[in-house]
Order: structure tokens, then sequence, then C-alpha cells
């Protein structure tokens, strides 16, 4: 047990629970793709600063997808380069940025990103909303993205979205994901996340599948955790995760977040409270509480409503 310091809670360790986490932070991606209005270039260079500052190591920086399906992260082309340098072998934090195909990485790649993410899905009905593909056409497409990838020596993560729930068909069959997990490992991607894009997943749940995944022989350290947080089972969904092994969590500064092709969907986990947790568990994240909550505060001011984090809103309360 460990003093608490004014802001933290007290760390008493569990057993069975990894030393350490490494949190993947998605608020400038999948938070900011879901505000209506579109956030200033400049701004989303500053959060994504003001976010290595607090000291998280992996930041996916934005989406080189077709502007017209996601205008809010239009500027892509301008705004990676603001933050480029911190994802340089002498910078800070890892830049990841979404690609759905060949034209989405030659336009990474030629500004430099060297981290990667394609986004399958479990189901045909968000494969067809999402990516206009069925699930196979989207892996196809995939595919070609993959190699040229490492090829270059680029890290690849692959998102699978709608592993728990989806909106139009409802529950989601283990091993229907497993089989779309499967496939995105054999392309070749050295992560993958495991997207509850609706927020319907609850904790028995994500232990069936990361169990179902081992069985398929996808190790466990090769995946991570994305948890929306609709139903407040984010945490628990994690806890369960880490239970299991998992040490790579998803999470987004201040609970921004959803997906506009998923009405269904609202914000991430908030990395506040993963963070909350995961220092009162006694892991270490490397991230200061402090800095990212100041962090999420000032973005929830820029885009004029309070932060839906309950830590946020628990640390910055003024009397
Ligand atoms: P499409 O309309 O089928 O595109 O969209 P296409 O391949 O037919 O091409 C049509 C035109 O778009 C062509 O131009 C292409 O060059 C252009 P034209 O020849 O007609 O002048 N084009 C592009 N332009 C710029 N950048 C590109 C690009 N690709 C094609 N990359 C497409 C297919 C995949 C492009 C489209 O569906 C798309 O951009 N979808 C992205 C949707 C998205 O970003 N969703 C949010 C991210 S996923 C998510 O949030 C879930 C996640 O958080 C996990 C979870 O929570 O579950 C990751
Ligand atoms: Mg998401």
């Amino acid at each position: 047990m460990t003093t608490p310091e004014l802001g933290l809670p007290m760390a008493v360790p569990a057993e069975g629970l990894p030393a350490r986490v490494r949190i993947h932070e998605v608020g400038a991606r999948d938070g900011l793709q879901n505000e209506k209005a579109t956030v200033p270039t400049e701004m989303k260079a500053e959060f994504i600063h003001r976010l290595a500052a607090a000291g998280l190591t992996t930041i996916e920086a934005t989406s080189f997808v077709h502007p017209k399906w996601v205008p809010q992260l239009a500027d892509a082309e301008q705004l990676f380069p603001l933050v480029r340098e911190l994802g340089a072998p002498d910078g800070t934090a890892a830049l990841p940025v979404l690609v759905p195909n060949e034209r989405g990485l030659d336009r990474a790649l030629s500004l430099g990103a060297s981290r990667i993410a394609v986004f399958a899905s479990a189901t045909e009905s968000f494969a067809k909303a999402n990516l206009n593909r069925t699930v196979d056409e989207a892996l196809a497409m995939f595919e070609p993205v993959v190699a040229r990838a490492k090829a270059q020596d680029a890290h690849v993560r692959g998102y699978l979205s709608m592993c728990f729930g989806d909106p139009w068909e409802g529950p989601v069959p283990v091993q229907q994901v497993v089989r779309v997990c499967r496939a995105l490992r054999d392309m070749g991607c050295d992560e993958l996340s495991l997207g509850d894009t609706i927020g319907v997943a609850t904790p028995g749940h994500v232990t069936a599948l990361l169990t179902a995944l081992n069985e398929e022989n996808i190790p466990t350290p090769s995946l991570a955790v994305h948890f929306h947080d609709t139903y407040g089972q984010a945490l628990a969904n994690t806890l369960a995760a880490l239970q299991h092994g998992v040490t790579t969590v998803d999470a987004s500064a201040g609970g921004l977040g959803g997906c506009p092709y998923a009405k269904s969907a609202t914000g991430n986990l908030a990395t506040e409270d993963l963070v909350w947790m995961l220092t009162g568990l006694g892991i270490d994240t490397g991230v200061d509480l402090g800095l990212l909550t100041a962090t999420s505060v000032w973005m929830a001011e820029q885009l004029g409503r309070p932060s839906p984090s309950r830590t946020v809103r628990a640390l910055s309360h003024k009397e």
C-alpha cells in the first residue's frame, strides 16, 4: 500500500494483474471524429502535444479516410506535420493513424507515418455502413495495405468493430469475431484491438472472447481492448481483460468519442477513469493524471460542454 497523493487513489494492488499497462489514447481520432463541430487543426495539434506531455506514449493522431465520410478529420494532411516530431525515433509518443485502403496508406506514408491501423468489422451491417464493403471485401481491401506497410517496417494494428453486439444485428456470436481476427492476424497485423463499438459488452463476454481467441492460437499479448462506455461497463470490462493478461487498453481523454457510422455508440472509456483505477491497483501507466485532467477540462471548454468522465468531473470540481 502507498500513501495517496492529493487527487490520486490509494494504491492497493490486487493479485493476477499486470505491473504496467500501455494506454492507446484515441481521443484525437475516435473522440474528435464524432464531434458535431470540426475542431480547428491547431487546437487538435495542441491537444495531442498536451496528451504527450501528460505521459501518454501512444496517441492515435488522425485518419486518412475519405474526407466526405469523416469531415472532422479531413485536415489530416495539415495536422500530421504539426505533431510528427512526437513520433520521431527520439520523440515521446508513437502516433498511429487510421487508413482504410491503399489511397489512405499512400497519404499516411508520404507524411512519414510509421504506425497505421486498418479497421475491420465483425458484422456485415457495420462493414457496409463504415466501409461500403462486405466483411470479406473489406479484408481484401486491407490485404495490400498491410503487406505494403509491413514491407516498410510500419507497425500495423487491426481494429475489429462490433465484437460484442451490433446495432442492426444484435448480439454477435464469438466465433464470428474469431474468424475475422484470424484473418487480420494471417494478413500480418501486429496487434488486434477488440472494439465494443456500441458499449454492450459485459465482463464474462470479454473473458469468453479472449479465451476463444487464445484457443485459436491468437496470443493475449497481441490483443488490445477498445471499450465504449454506453452502458457504464467499460471499466468492469477492462478489469476482466487485465485479469486475462491484456496489457494494452484503448481510452479517450475526457471520454470523448463514438462512431459516426454507429448511431448508438457513445464515448470511449475515459482515459482519466482508467488511470484512476489502474493507479488504485498499483499498475504503472506513466500518465500524470493532473496534467491529463487539465487537458480534458481545456478541451471540454473548447467544445462547449463538460467532459462525461466521472474522474475529470471529480478532480476539476470547484467549491
Ligand atoms: P467508397 O465510397 O467505397 O470509396 O468509400 P471508393 O473506394 O469507391 O473511392 C471513391 C473515391 O474516394 C475515389 O475518388 C477515391 O480516390 C477516394 P474518385 O476517383 O471518385 O475521385 N478515396 C479516398 N480519398 C482520400 N482518402 C482515402 C480514400 N479512399 C478512397 N483514404 C472508404 C470507401 C473506405 C474510402 C470509405 O468508406 C471511408 O473512408 N470510410 C471511413 C469510415 C471511418 O473512418 N469510420 C470511423 C473509423 S472506424 C471506428 O471509429 C471504430 C473504431 O474506433 C473501433 C470501434 O470502436 O469499434 C476503430
Ligand atoms: Mg471506437
